[in-house]
This record gives C-alpha cells, structure tokens and sequence, in this order.
C-alpha cells in the first residue's frame, strides 16, 4: 500500500510517498531554517504563510521523486497535531482538497505518533514488541511503552519545556543561532562537559523537566556575561548543558528499560540525531548487559520533522480502516 504523506506542523513543509509503512519512495523536505534564523525562532505567521507558498510543490515533487503515478497512490497521510495552528492547517486543508480531487482516502495522524513511527522506515526487520520509545523533539518530550501498533502507554513527559525547545533556548542564550541543537551539539565537541555543575531534574519519576536547567543556565551566563565572547567559555556552558539534558534523558530511559524490560528500545524526534546522546545511550545499555534491540531512524532526515515518518504512522495506525479502500473515506488515529 502506497501513502503519499504531508508534513507541515512546524517550520518543515514536507511531503513523501511510503509503501507498506516501510519502504521510502520518497522522502522531500522543504525547510523554512533560513528564514526562522533571521528571528532566532519559529515565527508562526511567517512559517503559515511559508507552506502555504511550497506546499503543492513540495508534494509534485514528492510524487515525482518516487516515479509513481497517481493512480498508484492508496491514500493521503497528514499530520492532524500538535504543532502550531496556521501551519497544520495548510497542510490539513491541502490535504484534503487533495485526497478529494483525486478520490483518495485522508488519513490523520499524530505528528509524536509520526515520531515514533521513525524506527520502522527502511528497518529490514520490523520491530518487535514491547517498545520503549523515548521521543524527543522541540515540542514535545515523552517515555512512550508501545505494547502493540496504536498502543501508547505514556510513562512520563515534560513538564515544562521540551529538550529541543531548552537546546533552542539555551544556544539563544549562547548567541549561537537557530536551531539550537545542532550547533550545541557541534560547540559541546570542543568543550568541557565537567565545567559547569548544571542541575538534573527530577529524580525520581519518569516526568521531564528542563525549565530549572535553563534558568540556572541563565544565571550562570549572567554572572559570567564577559566571557561570552570567549570561545572557550561558550564551549565549556554548551558541553555541561548537554550533558545535563543527555543524563535526565537517559536516567529516565533506563529506569524503564529495567521495570519493562522491553524487547527494544526506540529514540526519535529532532534531538535524537544528537551523537552524544545516542552513544550514552549505547554505553548505559552496554553496562546494564541490557541486550533489547537499540534503534534510532536510519536517516537524520528521519529524527527531525519529516513526511515518511506519517506515511508509516498512517500505515500501521490507519491500515484497519485502510483494508476496504473502496468504502474508506477518512480516518483520525490521534
Ligand atoms: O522533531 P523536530 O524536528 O520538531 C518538533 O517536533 O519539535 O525537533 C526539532 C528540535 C529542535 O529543538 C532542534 O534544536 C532539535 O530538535 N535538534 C537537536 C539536534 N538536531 C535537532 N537537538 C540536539 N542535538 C541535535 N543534533
Ligand atoms: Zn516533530
């Protein structure tokens, strides 16, 4: 079954074709970077107005890309939320209007749903259950056990920021620029992570918080506001920080790796393509003896915002209503 997917939650306007959840045809990302860089943020006007200008581009190519046809395509996949409202509209009335003119089933999806789907694109052999998927993104931060498709049992999630969202803040704060993640994690490279103490949050329970990292964060840039043009300094706060997001993230993880033991274990969403977490990751499994099956999307392209990862969402969640296509019209799986 071929799904042509659409994206545009945020500041990607994304569009791919996916056969049987898996197999990527084509995978086109139309990123609105440049422009957000100019404002050090997602401005959500502009990133509306920005999808609204590439969306039907972004899908010709999508299809062009994949060498298929109308015809062959069994349904349309869009992200049905959470993002931000102008942006998920365009791509839900686009969607619409084109699963109508070419009498196609819509099928919505979850965008985090989307995330946690990542894992199966392009995977030779599908995973196995239970999984334990720790998403993490700008948006959104969860510790998902996924005891079968559609079953989510959220053990935890933030309580106040994202860890994206604190990467984004934080390099802000540094001067660094927009996204933040990326060059946190490019600028951690070259300093001390041991510099700096920085806080990590609540032990305990399985929730996430980064808002009292960031404020301490701040205050410390405050106190050393001269050494900001120091390269060296910005290298030292940048490496301590990640630190502090990568140990919160990971204690959480392998808190549920030993109550759950679950046959894998799953990372997704944009800070997933961060190095430095996947390999602590590697390491705490490897001391544990933990032997569950460690994913990561197979892409880059696949941990940030991307179309594929609806198209297999849409599969796998909306399949069932999928099976009669003749009578399927529409189908929300969120
Ligand atoms: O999943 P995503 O593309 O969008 C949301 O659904 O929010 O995630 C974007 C987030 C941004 O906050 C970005 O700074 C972060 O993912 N990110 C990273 C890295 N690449 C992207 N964070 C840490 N390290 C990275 N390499
Ligand atoms: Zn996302």
């Amino acid at each position: 079954m071929k799904i042509l997917a659409i994206e545009s939650s945020c500041d990607e306007t994304a569009a791919a074709v996916v056969e049987d959840g898996v197999k990527v045809y084509s995978n086109v990302i139309a990123s609105q970077i440049a422009i957000h860089q100019a404002t050090g943020g997602v401005m959500p006007e502009v990133a509306a107005r920005e999808h609204i200008k590439v969306i039907m581009p972004t899908i010709e190519l999508a299809i062009s890309q994949a060498g298929v046809s109308w015809n062959e395509i069994d349904a349309i996949a869009v992200t049905k939320e959470p993002g931000l409202i102008g942006s998920l509209i365009v791509g839900r009335i686009t969607a619409a209007a084109v699963a109508f003119a070419k009498d196609k089933p819509l099928i919505e999806v979850n965008h985090i749903h989307g995330h946690m789907y990542a894992g199966w694109l392009e995977s030779e052999t599908l995973p196995e259950f239970p999984i334990l998927i720790l998403t993490v993104s700008g948006g959104h931060n969860e510790l998902v056990l996924m005891r079968g498709h559609g079953e989510f049992e959220i053990l935890g999630e933030t309580i106040d920021d994202a860890a994206g969202e604190a990467f984004d803040k934080i390099a802000r704060l540094l001067k660094l620029g927009y996204p933040g993640g990326p060059i946190i994690e490019k600028t951690a490279v070259l300093g001390n992570s041991k510099a700096v103490k920085f806080p990590r949050a609540l032990k305990g329970d399985y929730d996430f918080s980064f808002s009292g990292l960031k404020t301490s964060v701040l205050y410390h840039l405050q106190a050393n506001e001269a050494k900001l043009d120091n390269p060296s300094f910005v290298a030292d706060v940048a490496a301590s920080f990640q630190s502090a997001v990568i140990d919160s993230l990971v204690e959480k993880l392998m808190k549920g790796v030993v109550e759950f033991s679950p046959k894998e274990i799953h990372l997704s969403g944009g800070v997933s393509a961060n190095k430095a977490l996947r390999g602590e990751i590697e390491s705490q499994l490897k001391k544990l003896k933990n032997v569950a099956h460690f994913r990561v999307p197979k892409k880059m392209s696949y941990c940030t915002d991307n179309a594929a990862m609806i198209g297999a969402a849409a599969y796998f969640l909306g399949k069932s209503s999928c099976d009669d296509l003749e009578s399927s019209t529409s189908k929300v799986t969120s």
